[in-house]
């Protein structure tokens, strides 16, 4: 009981530092998007996407105009609402390229709209969204110069993996090098063709993306949630990928985005047919990383291991509309996204998520990203400690407006620091 006083205690000091200041500034941060600090990173991220077509700049600056910090209903109408006029703009497109911009455009507005949208896991609107985006996006593939391939792969597991294979040209009989992009958490496979894809095509390099358990439309159509030995995701890709006569075996990277970080090194781990791994961040205790953007209360009472006391007050955070948006989404996608109605659940089986005793096994060169403002799931720093001399590893440091999680808006800075890297390993 006295425990649970504490934790109550910590409860009002989040409410109270529910990031909607209208007088926050912080010097070299960008110009704020949204009062709410989780809106404007995840605002900052989509408007960046215009740089590689899954954005407008007016239109994204026009919905944060109006979406309330804190309201995630209204984040949710907002994009639904713009996402259905650019579908319909796009569907009677008869030019190719307005077509393919448009639904593009279209697909990204609907995955927006979906994003704080896990909270009831059984309301329809989390498929109804997600087949719009889906219908929006296959419509703007078909209408590229080399449309991506979709393939379903098998696994040994009791599911299967998902991918889009994005050829460099229409040549399919030389070797080309090739990324293959995870996302992490949230992000989708589409979300990946514009933020990797499309910069990895301008170069002459394939892309593919691929969704494993847990995430977007592997969730939602196989209903199973994460699971952490990856390697049982990305060794099926992997198998098809050294099956295809366009793809240069030699010159296969690899690349985690957010808790994809996590992902891509386990699976590197037990796949070394990956020649170099890109991890932006580099992740080594997925449960720290977690646990750490909850106060020390929460922690300790996770740690103390009673279950249904834990569960009730984290989703009394969940339910309260006066607590930050980072930990109402966290842990409402969190919970979606790991198939389960229970916080400590989720939170227990994200402890197999760790990169301990399995650094020796990385022997690809490693690059890895260093966001300065990094508060999500930074631990470079660490995994570049603990891999130690097994390879040779580069950390690349994004600072000021550059250097949140993932940096959002600036991913051609990303972009041109991973391919430089890539083109000299790979020379
Ligand atoms: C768990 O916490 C609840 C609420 O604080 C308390 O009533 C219960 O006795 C605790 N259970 C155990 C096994 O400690
Ligand atoms: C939400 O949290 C605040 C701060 O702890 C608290 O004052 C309020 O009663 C909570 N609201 C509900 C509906 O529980
Ligand atoms: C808002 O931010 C300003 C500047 O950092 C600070 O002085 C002020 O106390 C904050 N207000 C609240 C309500 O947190
Ligand atoms: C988002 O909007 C849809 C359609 O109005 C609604 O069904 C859904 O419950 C809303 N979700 C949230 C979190 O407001
Ligand atoms: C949140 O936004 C929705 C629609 O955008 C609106 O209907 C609702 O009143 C808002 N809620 C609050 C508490 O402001
Ligand atoms: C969740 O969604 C279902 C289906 O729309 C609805 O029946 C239920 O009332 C919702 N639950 C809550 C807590 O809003
Ligand atoms: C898939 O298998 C895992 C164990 O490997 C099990 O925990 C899970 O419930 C299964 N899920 C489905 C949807 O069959
Ligand atoms: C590789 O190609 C052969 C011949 O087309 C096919 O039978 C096999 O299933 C493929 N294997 C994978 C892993 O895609
Ligand atoms: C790391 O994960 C393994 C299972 O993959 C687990 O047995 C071990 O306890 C975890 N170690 C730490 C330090 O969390
Ligand atoms: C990485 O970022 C941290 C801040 O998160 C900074 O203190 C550190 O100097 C950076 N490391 C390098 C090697 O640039
Ligand atoms: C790597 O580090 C280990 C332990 O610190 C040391 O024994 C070994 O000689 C180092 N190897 C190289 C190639 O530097
Ligand atoms: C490590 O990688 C960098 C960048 O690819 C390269 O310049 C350097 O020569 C490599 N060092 C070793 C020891 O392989």
């Amino acid at each position: 009981m006295r425990s649970s006083s504490i934790v109550l205690a910590a409860l009002a000091g989040l409410a109270s530092s529910q990031q909607t200041n209208e007088t926050w500034v912080d010097t070299g941060d960008t110009l704020r998007l949204s009062t709410d600090t989780t809106f404007h990173f995840q605002l900052l991220n989509l408007l960046g996407m215009a740089t590689y077509r899954g954005a407008d700049v007016a239109e994204v600056l026009g919905a944060a105009q109006v979406i309330v910090p804190g309201n995630f209903s209204s984040y949710n109408n907002t994009f639904a609402e713009l996402a259905t006029r650019k579908q319909a703009q796009a569907s009677v497109a008869k030019n190719k390229v307005n077509a393919r911009d448009t639904f593009f455009q279209a697909a990204a507005y609907w995955r927006d709209a979906d994003f704080f949208n896990h909270g009831n896991q059984s309301d329809p609107i989390i498929d109804e969204y997600w087949t719009n985006q889906l219908e929006c996006f296959t419509a703007a593939n078909s209408a590229l110069p080399v449309p991506g391939e979709y393939v379903t792969i098998p696994t040994a597991s009791n599911f299967s993996a998902i991918g889009i294979f994005y050829a460099a040209d229409s040549d399919t009989s030389t070797e080309k090098p090739t990324l293959l992009v995870g996302n992490g958490y949230d992000a989708s496979q589409e979300d990946s063709y514009h933020s990797s894809c499309v910069a990895a095509l301008e170069r002459g390099w394939n892309c593919m993306t691929y969704e494993g358990p847990g995430q977007p439309t592997v969730r939602r159509q196989q209903k199973i949630g994460f699971i952490s030995e990856w390697e049982k995701v990305v060794t099926p890709v992997v198998d098809y990928l050294a099956n295809r006569t366009d793809v240069d075996m030699d010159r296969l990277a690899l690349s985690g985005i957010s808790f994809g970080g996590y992902l891509a090194a386990r699976a590197a781990a037990f796949e070394p047919r990956i020649k170099a791994l890109l991890l932006n961040p580099g992740v080594v205790t997925v449960q720290d990383g977690f646990l750490g953007q909850l106060p020390s209360q929460f922690q300790d009472l996770f740690h103390s291991g009673n279950k249904s006391a834990f569960d009730a007050i984290v989703l009394a955070i969940v339910s309260n509309s006066s607590m930050p948006s980072s930990l109402r989404w966290g842990i409402e996608h969190g919970l979606w996204a790991f198939d389960t109605e229970s916080p400590s659940e989720f939170l227990v089986t994200t402890g197999a998520m760790n990169m301990t005793g399995l650094f020796d096994r990385l022997t690809m060169p490693i690059w890895l990203a260093n966001g300065t403002r990094d508060d999500v799931l930074s631990q470079s720093l660490d995994f570049v400690e603990q891999v130690g001399n097994t390879t040779n590893v580069t950390l690349v440091t994004f600072d000021g407006p550059e250097g949140y999680h993932c940096q959002p808006g600036a991913a051609s800075s990303t972009n041109r620091e991973m391919f430089e890297w890539l083109e000299t390993v790979f020379e």
